[in-house]
């Protein structure tokens, strides 16, 4: 499903990213993409026959956690170098690209991490943009300390005797040091040189011709049967409904179910939204009393969070077998079948895709799924977002007109306000904590820090404390502000957030919230804290 076929001009293929582990390789294809060239990404156990039947038109070989003179280290097809397809090798990718081709890696006792002096030594192609010297991002202890027979070396710091090497008869390149790394001055331009000069990709990949490329694709999937999307409120769900609602415009049916576990005006701003301004066909499922009534007397964090996702099934499913009532059966399957078939659009996106391969990270997705859809509901997926990196969603947000609020909304859990609210998750609590959560959300915004922090959001814990207001005293609930920053929310750091915003949000919360008579702040890292409370 790659966009950027006919697959016959092999200049036109992708750009792959082969993978040695950790989360190197995403920041490289994403850094790719930013160049406006297509980028995939690749395990290094695929074989050079499998990559070159991609008919990439570079392959970059990522870093990776690992040492290339460890046993078993991981590698690549040799073959891999016969292609006759431009490489390019960063920090692990180079050492293993030398060492494979004949050059020599040691461990010099002497490894280099962060900022580097970088001396240029020679001309190479890639180094075209930069100065004599400049500062790069380093990160090994191993270094290239002779190049294999025909390479070239043409920079070298302090502990790196080869910085960056190239073949300049096979296109082969590797560098040492990290050129994705926005702390590496001029690795913008290297990576441009790497694809424009060398690979000759054309810049095509724009965030108008994704969309472009995705609404052929929906049409072309889904021809002219009827399609459901659950919409969350989240960015996902948003831009894939409008991407879809591009594609085929009525065919598209939204369901939006309120839990009453949503925050301050999500739903007002989804009908404004899409019913109004998109004018897509929008069922709105008022569902709050089911909800509470489910969650009565519940505690257990997973109990509640498997109800909740349950009870979304169950009215999703409702829904779609009022709708193949409605409107006929959905996609020509059997209409007295049990469950209601048809085209289903989903809001994956490309780092989903790339880690359902490994199994830890299957069951943090599981365990994330909540309020998502099981895969027995008898429904074939749309995935218009299945290529894409968060940034990229984004973007395409905007530029199909969706507002900002929802384009650049922080993540917010399955559940809802069901995991903020700690023990019973009652109307009144629900309402309490939604008020609060109004009041973080507005102040943090006016502060200009909404964007910067990965989420930021009010918790209400199960205990009350004594207070005094006025002549009496009181006795109600704190609130917890939670506040953090992150990359993908696989750790995350407790925000500084200044002291004039928790003051105005301290006093704003217990003046304006009735049952609060206390703020508190966690300062809790992850680990060894999670984000949510529950
Ligand atoms: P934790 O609390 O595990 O959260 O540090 C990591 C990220 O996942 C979100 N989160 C959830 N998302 N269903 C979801 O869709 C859930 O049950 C769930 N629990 C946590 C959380 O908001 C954070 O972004």
């Amino acid at each position: 499903m790659t966009p950027s076929a006919p697959a016959d001009d092999p200049r036109e293929g992708p750009v792959l990213v082969v993978d040695f582990g950790a989360q190197y390789a995403q920041l490289i294809a994403r850094r790719v993409r930013e160049a406006h060239v297509y980028s995939e990404i690749v395990p290094h156990t695929a074989t050079a026959a499998e990559l070159a039947a991609r008919r990439p038109s570079g392959i970059i070989l990522s870093g990776g956690p690992k040492s290339v003179n460890e046993d078993p280290a991981p590698s690549i097809d040799p073959a891999v170098y016969d292609l006759g397809i431009p490489i390019l090798g960063i920090c692990y990718g180079a050492q293993l690209l030398c060492r494979q081709l004949g050059g020599e890696v040691s461990r010099t006792g002497r490894g280099e991490y962060g900022r580097t002096p970088l001396t240029v030594t020679g001309s190479s192609p890639i180094l075209v943009d930069w100065p004599e010297s400049a500062q790069v991002w380093m990160s090994h202890g191993d270094a290239m300390t002779r190049v294999p027979e025909g390479f070239v070396a043409t920079a070298t710091s302090p502990d790196a005797p080869v910085a960056a090497l190239h073949d300049p008869d096979r296109g082969i390149f590797g560098v040492q040091f990290h050129p994705e790394v926005v702390h590496t001055e001029h690795g913008r331009e290297l990576l441009e040189r790497f694809l424009y000069d060398i690979c000759h990709c054309p810049p095509l990949w724009t965030h108008s011709s994704i969309i472009e490329s995705q609404v052929a694709a929906v049409r072309a999937q889904v021809g002219t049967s009827p399609v459901l999307c659950a919409l969350s409120g989240g960015v996902d769900s948003a831009v894939a409904a409008a991407l879809v609602h591009k594609a085929i415009g009525e065919q598209l049916t939204c369901v939006y179910v309120d839990t009453g576990l949503m925050r301050a005006n999500e739903s007002e701003q989804v009908e404004e939204t899409f019913r109004r301004q998109f004018r897509i066909d929008l069922v709105h499922v008022k569902a709050a009393d089911r909800f509470f009534e489910a969650l009565a007397g519940v505690t257990d964090p997973e109990t509640k969070r498997k109800i909740i996702g349950e009870l979304f099934i169950r009215i999703f499913e409702e829904v779609a077998r009022d709708l193949v009532v409605e409107k006929g059966h959905l996609d020509g399957d059997d209409p007295d079948a049990d469950q209601p078939g048809g085209y289903l659009v989903q809001g994956t996106l490309y780092p989903d895709v790339i880690e359902s391969g490994s199994a830890t990270a299957a069951t943090i997705k599981s365990h994330h799924n909540v309020g998502g859809l099981p895969d027995d509901l008898a429904f074939d997926l749309v995935e218009p977002l299945r290529l894409l990196f968060k940034d990229e969603v984004r973007a395409v947000g905007e530029e199909l007109g969706l507002p900002h609020e929802i384009v650049w909304r922080q993540p917010f859990p399955g559940p809802g306000l069901a995991v903020r609210i700690v023990g019973e998750v009652t109307p009144e609590r629900a309402e309490i904590l939604r008020a609060a959560d109004a009041i973080v959300v507005e102040e943090v915004r006016k502060a200009g820090l909404y964007r910067d922090l990965w989420q930021s959001f009010a918790v209400l814990p199960a205990v009350r404390t004594v207070g005094v207001m006025g002549d009496g005293r009181t006795y109600a609930y704190p609130v917890v502000i939670r506040a953090v920053t992150s990359d993908d929310a696989m750790t995350a750091d407790w925000a500084r957030l200044p002291y004039d915003l928790l003051e105005r949000l301290s006093s704003r919360i217990i003046n304006e919230v009735e049952g609060v008579n206390r703020v508190a702040l966690d300062i809790t890292s992850k680990p060894p804290g999670t984000i949510e409370w529950e």
